[in-house]
């Protein structure tokens, strides 16, 4: 058996004796704080910023307070099993790294330094499309350790399937079609800064590595970016798409692939309908419609919309062990953790991801046996119960 994730606090004390102090902080207010600090104003703002007025970041966290666990006693949590079953890969624990466009904004190392933590880890991260390095590189870093690929879906069907066929050469094992940034939502502080790191060919490299998006282009990208950028802003996205488009992506590959953004029941049994494998539930971190219901509060009638055994995995908000393991009970597979490991990357690169990540299966290992669970089996709907008014 591994090591269980709570011997990192052990960890922790043992080195206070030799008077050593963990690098980064532990408390997640105090991490976003001075990674925030940290950042420079264009990069807070994209990182930090939300749509509109930020009421469904807001919504998010809210969403997470109206729940309380309900702990048991005396139920043998001495040994505990966190893993979980996606798609055919049993991973350690319910727990992936959210896919976060231009990471090279906040650390130069970028994803390499996410995929090296992640590796170490054993905790698989998803690469956004929307990387600063290529995915290739990308897996190079990451070494034996698990990954997944997120496709932000070109406006062109062979670019489409270059990436695919891309992610799938370089040992990504699922696709995470992303729906709900068809376009860039109305966002003020990048607004406010006029900042797009995407125009100043920042967050462009999968394209800038494909053989297929190269071949669109009169000259190449070192004599001639502006071309290569206009081109990228006409191969982002294509809001037309509909819902029978999906069958492009379900040819071009046998990868399991999870539509990310779903928040309606509706689209929950439409996807189930169209022949994916899984939905993540997410609002993108309230990044895209400003006023969007908060995650946590989407997921429980998603999770009643499809098949028993469909993955439903969760994002948007999370932010402690605790709130991993509400969003267990209330029908996720799994959850994505999301801005705080780019808090832990501009403040320490890879080490910064590392601690990061490894406090919070601490804490979810620790809460989940001090909640009276050996494994996710028995966090179900029935262990919360209501935050008093
Ligand atoms: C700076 C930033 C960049 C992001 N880039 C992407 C991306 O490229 N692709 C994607 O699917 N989601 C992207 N997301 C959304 C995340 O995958 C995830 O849904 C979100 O961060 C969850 O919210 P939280 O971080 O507040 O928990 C991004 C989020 C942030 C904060």
């Amino acid at each position: 058996m591994t090591e269980p994730f709570a011997n990192f606090q052990n960890e922790i004390y043992l080195g206070g004796l030799g008077e050593q102090r963990p690098a980064y902080p532990i408390a997640p207010q105090e991490l976003e704080r001075r990674a925030y600090e940290a950042m420079s104003p264009q990069a807070r703002g994209y990182v930090e910023g939300g749509a509109g007025a930020g009421t469904t970041m807001r919504a998010n966290r809210a969403a997470f307070d109206r729940w309380r666990i309900v702990p048991r006693m005396l139920n043998d949590v001495a040994e505990r099993d966190l893993s979980v079953e996606l798609f055919g890969h049993r991973y350690g624990a319910p727990v992936l790294l959210a896919p976060i466009g231009v990471q090279s904004i906040v650390h130069d190392d970028g994803e390499l330094a996410t995929a090296r933590a992640a590796g170490s880890l054993d905790v698989p991260f998803v690469l956004s499309t929307a990387a600063s390095h290529a995915m290739e590189d990308v897996a190079q870093a990451a070494g034996d350790g698990p990954r997944w690929y997120q496709l932000y879906w070109p406006n062109d069907a062979e670019l489409t399937r270059s990436f695919v066929s891309r992610a799938e050469a370089s040992g990504y094992s699922a696709l995470v079609v992303t729906l709900d940034t068809s376009l860039l939502a109305w966002r003020p502080a990048d607004l406010q800064t006029a900042y797009l790191p995407f125009l100043q060919g920042i967050g462009i490299a999968n394209y800038l590595s494909d053989p297929t998006f190269l071949a669109g282009l009169e000259k190449p990208p070192a004599e001639d970016m502006i071309s290569a950028i206009l081109k990228w802003v006409g191969v982002f996205s294509n809001p037309g798409y509909t819902w029978d488009d999906l069958a492009m992506i379900r040819e071009a590959t046998d990868l399991p692939i999870v539509l990310k953004g779903i928040l309606h029941p509706d689209d929950a049994g439409a996807a189930v309908e169209a022949g994916v494998n899984g939905v993540i539930v997410s609002n993108h971190g309230g990044r895209q419609v400003d006023g969007a219901i908060g995650a946590l509060d989407a997921l429980p009638a998603v999770v009643d919309a499809v098949p028993e055994d469909f993955p439903v995995l969760c994002d948007s908000g999370i932010r402690t062990g605790s709130d991993a393991i509400k969003a267990i009970a209330l029908g996720a597979r799994a959850v994505l953790l999301g801005r705080p490991f780019v808090w832990g990357l501009a403040l320490g690169g890879e080490e910064g991801v590392r601690q990061v990540v490894r406090g919070f299966l601490a804490d979810l290992d620790l809460s989940l046996a001090l909640s009276g669970h050996r494994s996710l089996a028995t966090v179900t709907r029935d262990i919360l119960g209501p935050a008093p008014e």
